[in-house]
C-alpha cells in the first residue's frame, strides 16, 4: 500500500509539472482526488488494512493528498497558466456563422489575354505558344531584317550570352510575338489562322513601357488573303473588345516584315477623341499590322505564288489601357503587386 501511494504521488506530480493548462489540471485533480479518483480509492481501502498499519498509512495518504492539492493550486496561480481564448476556441460552436476564406482571382492581364483569345477563337483563330528565349533567325533575320541591320535596335533586344547557333545566330529574349510567324509557317499546315500570345522583353521602363510585357500576334496565310480581310478582322476585334462606339484608323508605316505596313490607331476612350494626357491628339497608337512580306513567307517555306497573308501584333497591356473603364496613367502599376489596385478587378 505504501508503495502504491508513493507511485500515485510520483505520477500526479509529474503530470502536474508537465502541464500549463487549467482544464488539464482540474482533470488531474478529479483523476486523483475526485469521488472515483485513484487516491480517494486507495484511501477508502485503508480501512481494510490491519489495525496496526492503519495510522501510519493514513498519515502518508493524507500528506500525499495535501501535496497534490498544493501542487495543483500553486500551478493554477502561476502566471504561465493558459486559460485564455486559445483554449476556449477548442470548443466549436456549430451555430456560429462560418468564416469565408479569402478568394483570389486572375490577374488583370490574364483576364485580358483570356478575353482577347476568346474573341479571336470565335472567328477561327487557334492560340499557339512559342519559345520566350529565341534565336535571332526567328526574331529578326527570317522576318526580313538584313543581317546586322540597325533596325534590330528599334526592338531594344536583350541578347543572351551564349555561343551563337551556326544557322540561327544569336540567342535573344523574344522582343515581339512576330517570331512566332516563322515557327507557325514551318509547321507546313495551311491555311494558317494563328494567335500567338506571349511575354516579350525589351530594355525599356517608363510610364508606358515595362521590360517584360505581353503581345498578341495574329497571322493569317491562305489563298487570296487581302487587306480587306485584315480590315474585317480589325473591325470585328475592336467592336467586340472595345464596343461599337470606338473608331480605329489605319496609317501607312514601315515594318521590315510586312508590305504594305500599317499602324493602327484607336480613338481614345478616356477623352473620347478630344485629346488628353494619355493620347495627346485623340488617338492611341495600338501597334502594327500589314500584309506579310513575300521574303518572310519564303523563309517560312511558303509558296508565294499561291499564298498571301496578313499579320498584326499588339500589346496586351496597351489594349487593356484602351478599355473605357480603365484609364491607367502608369502601366507599371499592373506589375506592382499592389493588392489595393489588383483587388479592384
Ligand atoms: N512586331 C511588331 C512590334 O513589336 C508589331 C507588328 C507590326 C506585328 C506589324 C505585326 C505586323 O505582325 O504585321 O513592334
Amino acid at each position: 500500500m505504501e508503495e502504491e501511494l508513493i507511485n500515485l504521488q510520483t505520477n500526479a506530480s509529474s503530470l502536474i509539472i508537465s502541464t500549463d493548462d487549467a482544464e488539464e489540471l482540474e482533470k488531474i485533480r478529479e483523476d486523483f482526488l475526485g469521488k472515483d479518483g485513484s487516491l480517494t480509492d486507495a484511501i477508502k481501502r485503508i480501512g481494510k488494512l490491519p489495525q496496526e498499519s492503519r495510522p501510519e498509512i493514513g498519515k502518508l495518504a493524507n500528506e500525499i493528498k495535501n501535496t497534490i492539492e498544493d501542487l495543483i493550486s500553486h500551478k493554477l496561480k502561476s502566471k504561465k497558466i493558459n486559460t485564455g481564448p486559445a483554449k476556449r476556441s477548442k470548443k466549436i460552436d456549430v451555430t456560429m456563422p462560418g468564416q469565408a476564406l479569402p478568394l483570389g482571382h486572375l490577374h488583370l492581364i490574364t483576364q485580358g489575354i483570356e478575353e482577347i483569345t476568346n474573341i479571336f477563337e470565335h472567328i477561327g483563330f487557334t492560340r499557339v505558344r512559342y519559345p520566350e528565349v529565341e534565336w535571332d533567325w526567328y526574331a529578326f533575320t527570317a522576318l526580313n531584317f538584313p543581317e546586322n541591320h540597325p533596325a534590330r535596335d528599334d526592338w531594344e533586344t536583350f541578347f543572351v550570352k551564349e555561343e551563337p547557333h551556326p544557322k540561327n545566330g544569336q540567342m535573344v529574349l523574344t522582343p515581339h510575338t512576330s517570331s512566332g510567324q516563322i515557327r507557325e509557317m514551318e509547321k507546313g499546315e495551311l491555311p494558317i489562322k494563328m494567335l500567338n500570345v506571349a511575354k516579350c522583353y525589351r530594355r525599356q521602363s517608363d510610364v508606358s513601357h515595362v521590360p517584360m510585357f505581353h503581345q498578341f500576334e495574329g497571322l493569317v496565310v491562305g489563298e487570296n488573303i487581302s487587306i480587306t480581310h485584315l480590315k474585317g478582322v480589325l473591325d470585328y476585334f475592336f467592336k467586340s473588345y472595345l464596343g461599337e462606339k470606338r473608331k480605329f484608323r489605319i496609317r501607312p508605316y514601315h515594318f521590315q516584315f510586312t508590305e504594305p505596313s500599317f499602324e493602327i490607331d484607336v480613338s481614345c476612350g478616356v477623352c473620347n477623341g478630344r485629346g488628353c494626357k494619355l493620347c495627346k491628339a485623340g488617338w492611341l497608337e495600338l501597334g502594327g499590322a500589314g500584309m506579310v512580306h513575300p521574303n518572310v513567307l519564303k523563309n517560312g517555306g511558303i509558296d508565294t505564288k499561291k499564298y498571301t497573308g496578313f499579320a498584326f501584333g499588339w500589346g496586351v497591356e496597351r489594349v487593356l489601357m484602351m478599355k473605357e473603364d480603365l484609364a491607367l496613367e502608369d502601366l507599371r502599376i499592373l506589375y506592382s503587386n499592389d493588392l489595393r489596385f489588383l483587388e479592384q478587378f
